[in-house]
């Protein structure tokens, strides 16, 4: 941008050096005198970011002029000339060849004018019966079908990661938490597996959401359909679509795939920011519960003894975007009247910004996990303080008719006096003689997360149980990935 030389379809009188306008024939020379200002075009233009449309945009258009030939509106020499354009320049784009100019707004227009260059008269056919509204709607529908795969691979990928580590770490135990305070114990692989479970329902919410994008809104036109004889339900099935349009407005101007898609990533994004908050605690000295492999931390620049988990802190603080990307684009559709509006350019920017950054969040946090030491040890001892068994004890006696509140009493009134000095838990239990020595030794190391058996519980038994489950689920959702 930023030049002012007169393009080859400028209007006559424009475009002379000091006039701020651009060179280059816009796609509605006819009716205007005037090119674009040079303030029009900075402001309006999407190339730097839509470029990466460029291949389903080239795809989109095949599919177009095949449809063009089923309805005569393209002789096959024509077709021949306009494809063999589009391969040239999709060769172009791959080798960074492609010249674009200041005029080329978006790559629709990049494209259309360079094969229009490359295929002669044949060219000025390519947009019978199209509109960039259809054809942008198209190109973006194809292409978030195409990453919301990418991402939900990325997701099994990380689940793969958390399984193979659940299954690892065997029976090893640490403390659960309610309120951040130590509740109950579980299985480190109960812990871990939970954060997988939240990917399962995320990977669930990317593929329905995949599958109410996959609607080709090709034959629309520019709001309304057409009066020539183009083929929607063709072209749909040409690009893979699972459907056409059932409404020319709604086509045009539906970008609730978009906002679904933003959602679904803003929310694995809250799911891995709760699992990064909790690996910042795990890996401080202090909590110490896990060790970073030296590639997937980072160092500081003037404290020579400091490993920082940055990727965790990034997986928690890349979310405030994710969130905002979502929000920003619900804010530009709300109140947008049909059909097409040019707010709708909006679409595009938080949805690049969103995939990529899950993506890249996801590929990094599976590197930590998959690395990461386990300190078994300090996760065992932080989870074998004798309070750690007091439910247990509590059931111990609701097992034996104690009614549950009076047995939450009592338990709490021994925790009460022990913390208050009276005596080891432990000591006070066996000493008690509603509980006593059999309930005493519910409180040695590893009883109590043994103790947790029912299903989808923490304890080992139900933990093997899920694991199965898991493993299942994974398979399953591999096997929807792929089909
Ligand atoms: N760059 C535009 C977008 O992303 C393409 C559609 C433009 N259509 C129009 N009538 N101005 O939405």
């Amino acid at each position: 941008m930023g030049e002012t030389a007169p393009g080859p379809g400028t209007p006559p009188g424009e475009g002379d050096g000091g006039s701020g306008v651009v060179g280059g024939a816009p796609l509605w020379h006819g009716r205007f005198a005037a090119g674009p200002s040079e303030a029009l075009m900075a402001f309006t233009v999407s190339l730097p970011f839509d470029r990466r449309l460029a291949a389903v945009d080239i795809s989109g258009s095949r599919a177009h002029v095949r449809g063009l030939i089923r309805g005569d509106l393209l002789t096959p020499d024509e077709a021949g000339a306009v494809l063999g354009a589009l391969d040239t320049v999709e060769e172009e784009i791959a080798t960074g060849d492609f010249a674009f100019l200041p005029s080329d707004e978006d790559i629709h227009t990049a494209v259309e004018r360079r094969v229009t260059e490359l295929a002669g008269p044949a060219g000025a056919k390519l947009h019978t019966g199209r509109s960039r509204n259809d054809q942008v709607a198209t190109d973006l529908r194809l292409w978030t079908k195409q990453a919301l795969t990418s991402v939900a691979s990325a997701v099994l990928g990380l689940q793969s990661v958390l399984a193979a580590r659940a299954e690892e770490v065997g029976d090893a135990y640490l403390p659960g938490y309610t309120h951040l305070q130590q509740a109950q114990p579980v299985l480190l692989a109960h812990h871990l597996l939970a954060h997988g479970w939240a990917l399962a329902r995320d990977l669930d919410r990317l593929l329905a959401c995949r599958e109410r994008a996959d609607v080709s809104p090709l034959g629309a036109g520019a709001l309304a359909g057409s009066s020539l004889a183009l083929d929607p339900e063709g072209t749909a099935v040409d690009l893979g679509f699972a459907r056409p349009f059932d409404n020319s407005l709604d086509a045009v101007s539906d970008r609730d795939f978009v906002a679904e898609a933003l959602f679904v990533l803003a929310l694995i994004g809250v799911h891995l920011s709760r699992l990064g908050e909790e690996w910042v605690l795990w890996s401080s000295e202090e909590v110490g519960f896990v060790t970073l492999d030296d590639a997937y931390a980072t160092g500081s620049s003037m404290l020579p003894q400091k490993k920082n988990p940055d990727i965790a802190e990034l997986a928690r603080g890349k979310t405030g975007r994710l969130v905002g990307n979502l929000t920003g684009l619900l804010v530009t559709l709300k109140g947008l009247p049909l059909a097409y509006n040019r707010d709708l350019q909006e679409d595009k920017e938080p949805l690049f910004d969103s995939i990529e950054q899950v993506l890249l969040a996801l590929a990094a946090l599976a590197g930590m996990v998959e690395t990461a030491t386990f300190r078994l040890d300090r996760m065992a001892a932080a989870a074998d303080t004798p309070a750690a068994a007091a439910t247990d004890l509590a059931e111990w006696l609701v097992a034996r008719g104690t009614p549950f509140r009076d047995a939450h009493a009592v338990v709490g009134e021994l925790v009460r006096r022990s913390l208050a000095g009276d005596g080891a838990l432990a000591d006070l239990v066996a000493a008690d003689d509603r509980l006593g020595p059999e309930a005493a030794a519910l409180i040695a190391p590893g009883v109590p997360v043994s103790r947790r058996t029912t299903r989808g519980g923490g304890g080992p038994a139900a933990v093997a149980a899920q694991r199965e489950r898991f493993a299942a689920r994974l398979a399953a959702d591999r096997a929807r990935l792929t089909s």
